[in-house]
Order: structure tokens, then sequence, then C-alpha cells
């Protein structure tokens, strides 16, 4: 059942929203040549899909995030909100419906992660009570999403 939050209803993703979600990321700056949004969506449908949640207004994707949890922490990724509907506290309502839904598998903490260089994104996170964590973030690529295109 989605879940109307002022004028924002927030539902987990469907299939048919796939176009929308990733010109909202296109729009927030959000896509990076080493992901290949196609394949992170269908990844995403394979895990924990009702995590994957977007915002609409009169019916329009205006918002997303894609959250998730492994059992230890939970996570959020690709966050976004158009950039014509900022401001409005459609980013807390998003990431407090995602916190509601990993509270309730039992989740102890969000983890996430953000560039330096977002400084408005870190302040958006502080302001919903999130804080930096004096830890480094390391990554190891599994799959080049790039090689498997030219595949
Ligand atoms: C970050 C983002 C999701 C915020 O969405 P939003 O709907 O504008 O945020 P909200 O209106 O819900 O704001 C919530 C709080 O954050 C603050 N905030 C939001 N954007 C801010 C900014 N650019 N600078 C400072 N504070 C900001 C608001 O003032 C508000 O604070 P308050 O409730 O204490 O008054 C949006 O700017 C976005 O999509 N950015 C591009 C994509 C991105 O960087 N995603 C995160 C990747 S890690």
């Amino acid at each position: 059942m989605p879940t109307s939050l002022t004028s924002l209803t927030i539902r987990p993703f469907r299939p048919e929203d796939e176009d929308a979600v990733i010109r909202l990321w296109q729009d927030c700056d959000l896509l990076r040549a080493y992901n290949d949004p196609h394949r992170d969506i269908e990844r995403k449908l394979a895990v924990q899909p009702e995590l994957f949640l977007v915002g609409l207004l009169a019916g329009e994707i205006v918002a997303g995030v894609m959250a998730g949890y492994e059992g230890h922490r939970g996570w959020l990724n690709y966050l976004a909100v158009a950039p014509d509907h900022r401001r409005r506290g459609f980013g807390r309502q998003l990431v407090a419906e995602a916190e509601r839904r990993l509270q309730k598998l039992g989740c102890p903490k969000i983890n996430l992660q953000v560039r330096h260089t977002n400084v408005q994104a870190m302040e958006f996170y502080r302001r919903l009570g999130f804080a930096v964590d004096e830890v480094a973030s390391m990554g190891k690529r599994l799959c080049d999403d790039q090689a498997h295109q030219n595949q």
C-alpha cells in the first residue's frame, strides 16, 4: 500500500518507472560512467526491491531512493529529488520512509556514502540526524559494467 506524506506519494519502484527514474538520476547528476543504471536497477529488483522507493507528485516521479539492509547496516543510495522540487521536505520524507522500512527489518544503523564535494547533500543529511563517521570508505569492484556493455 503506498504511503502518502502531505502531497508526496511514496511507493516501491515498479518496472514501468525505469525511464523516469534514470532521467531523475541524470537530472540530479547521479549517473557515473562506471555504473550502468539499467543494470543497477535490475540488480536492485533482485534484492529487496521493496526498499527501492519512488516519490510521486500528481503521478509524476520527482524523487527516489534505493535502500538496503544486509543484516548489519542499512544503506541508502541514489537519493534524488528533482531540481524543481527541492527544499520542500520531499528528501526528508523519502528518507523517513526508508528509515521506517529499515527499522521494521531490525536494522540498527544506516550508513551511506557522500562525495566530499557534495556539501549540500552532507548538510541535508546532517539536518536529518546523520553524522560523519570517522572511517575511510573502501571499495572493490566485483563486476565491470562497462566491459559488460562492450561484450
Ligand atoms: C540532497 C537532496 C536529496 C535534498 O532533497 P530536498 O527535498 O531538497 O531536501 P528537504 O527539502 O527534505 O530538506 C531537508 C533538510 O535539509 C536541508 N537542506 C536540503 N538541501 C540543502 C542544501 N542544498 N543545503 C543546505 N541544507 C539543505 C533543508 O533546509 C531541510 O532542513 P530543515 O528541515 O532543518 O529546514 C537533493 O538536494 C538532491 O537530490 N540533490 C542531488 C542528488 C544528491 O546529491 N543526492 C545525494 C547523494 S549522496
